[in-house]
């Protein structure tokens, strides 16, 4: 039987309602007479939610194809990116252990242990705004000059690299295939071919996505009430959406170290000090130890984190739940869940995308989606609506914080910078464009959340 005792279908149906307002409409919260069939009905559309996309989404002016990712592939194992011969990407990233280190803060040329933990590259090509824990990098291609460049990474040159790598025909003739149009070694192309290899890096299906295909045996009952769990009574689904288990929004989540003050400093809010990026939870049977700080080695210490909630400070996430009562038995099968996010074998990335093939754009978000000329705008479940309006030259756009959590609206135009500081539930803000033309607003919190704005 899918559905256990109704008990169970009420805190499952709370967590849709906090989680995916639109799915509200199947049940009565708390009720304890939600039909059979209508739960069933919810249970499939969260599933849904965590449905495995079609297509890896690519910037236009980068298409994948198989000749750079397998420069960039080469480029990314190669020591000869670092300025003592010896760091590669993957010294810390290893391929071999879920392109993570294993220990909790890496070492580069000087040997210097480095401010944060390595994290892993699964499935960054769906990362919009929000690489690095606290964000600061925009896209793969700007985010691959950081460990490059970085004194205690791999403290190199661009420069120089290329002109060591002009100098090795192998390369000449991988960049040349690579880049047919502009056959050179240049570190745009250098770039470029890193983040196309990195967009490639997909998490493989585990049983978890078997369960999501409708096989209702690739899960044991644990495994599925550690589902339940997740979406339910423990919050998880907060804040670890999608098939790759990450909002890509910055959250504190009342970790006890102090001294980091993550996405704070890089958006100039306080309110988000001690924010981090939500990492995904593919793989994590590979990826130990665990937060931006490397503080926690085992999931069991990570869920005793959130049963007890964290240091209660100001900044703490509203979606954090101030405590969450788990039994030794609920404790084990959240973890069970867990682990079937993860491959039984050290994971590869995933064959299931043809790299030769068309894929999806990056830029379908808001700009594909059809305009509606109003002049307000909402906030809630995390998502602009509408996505993208139309408003005269001289009208006024107001934006309404009609959800439950914090936003923070910015637009980056050279011909209008725009920043609405934290913008708390049920704060209106109102934004004066100077001049007609097509902007784009943000959120600073949320990067997935995108507003494109006509001013006729
Ligand atoms: C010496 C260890 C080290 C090396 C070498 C290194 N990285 Fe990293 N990488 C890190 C750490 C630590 C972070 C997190 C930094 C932060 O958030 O401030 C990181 C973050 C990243 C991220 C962001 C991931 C995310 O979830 O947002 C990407 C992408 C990445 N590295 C790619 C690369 C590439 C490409 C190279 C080679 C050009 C490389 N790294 C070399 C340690 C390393
Ligand atoms: C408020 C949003 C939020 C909620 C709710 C939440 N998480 Fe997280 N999770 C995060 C953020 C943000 C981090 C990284 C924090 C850091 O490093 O400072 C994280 C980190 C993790 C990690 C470590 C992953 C890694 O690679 O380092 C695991 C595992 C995890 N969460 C599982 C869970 C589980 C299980 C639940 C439910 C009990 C949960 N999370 C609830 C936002 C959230």
């Amino acid at each position: 039987m899918l559905w256990g005792p109704a008990a169970r279908l009420c805190v499952l149906l709370g967590a849709v309602i906090v989680g995916f307002g639109t799915v509200a409409a199947f049940g009565t919260p708390g009720s304890t007479t939600v039909k059979q069939s209508d739960a069933e009905a919810i249970r499939a559309r969260v599933k849904r939610a965590f449905a495995r996309p079609k297509a890896i989404p690519q910037p236009p002016d980068n298409p994948i194809t198989p000749e750079k990712v397998a420069l960039g592939e080469r480029l990314f194992n190669d020591p000869r990116l670092s300025s003592n011969g010896k760091i590669s990407c993957a010294s810390c990233h290893d391929p071999r252990l879920a392109f993570t280190d294993g220990v909790p803060t890496g070492e580069g040329v000087t040997g210097r242990p480095l401010k944060r933990h390595t994290p892993t590259l699964w499935n960054l090509a769906w990362a919009r705004r929000s690489l690095m824990w606290d964000g600061r990098s925009e896209s793969l291609e700007l985010q691959a000059k950081e460990p490059i460049q970085n004194p205690d990474e791999m403290g190199e040159t661009l420069e120089r690299i290329v002109e060591r790598l002009s100098r090795d025909p192998e390369y000449k003739a991988a960049f040349a295939s690579a880049f047919p149009s502009d056959p050179k070694v240049r570190a745009d192309n250098l770039l470029k071919a890193l983040a196309a290899y990195e967009r490639t890096l997909v998490s493989p299906k585990t049983r978890f996505d078997l369960w999501v295909e409708g096989d209702e045996n690739a899960l044991t009952e644990e495994e599925k009430k550690g589902f339940d769990l997740f979406i339910g009574k423990a919050r998880c689904i907060n804040c670890h959406t999608g098939f790759a288990f990450t909002d890509h929004s910055f959250h504190d989540i009342g970790l006890p170290s102090e001294d980091d003050l993550g996405r704070g400093p890089v958006v100039g809010l306080e309110r988000l000090n001690f924010a981090f990026k939500t990492p995904g939870l593919r793989e994590l049977a590979w990826t130990a130890p665990y937060m931006h700080d490397g503080s926690m080695e085992t999931l069991e210490e990570v869920i005793r984190h959130y049963e007890a909630g964290g240091v209660d400070r100001p900044t703490r996430s509203r979606e954090m739940p101030s405590r969450i009562d788990l039994t030794d038995e609920e404790r084990q099968a959240l973890i069970a869940f867990l682990y079937t996010l993860s491959s039984e074998n050290p994971p590869k990335p995933s064959q299931e995308f043809s790299l030769s093939k068309r894929q999806a754009s990056l830029e379908t978000a808001s700009g594909d989606e059809k305009a509606v000329a109003t002049a307000t705008v909402s906030q809630r479940n995390k998502e602009f609506t509408p996505g993208h309006v139309v408003i005269k030259r001289g009208e006024v756009l107001t934006i309404l914080n009609d959800d439950t959590r914090t936003h923070n609206v910015r637009i980056y135009d050279p011909r209008f910078d725009f920043n609405s500081g934290a913008q708390e539930p049920g704060e209106t803000i109102t934004i004066a464009l100077p001049t007609t033309g097509t902007f784009k607003a943000f959120c600073g919190i949320h990067p997935n959340m995108e507003l494109t704005i006509e001013v006729e």
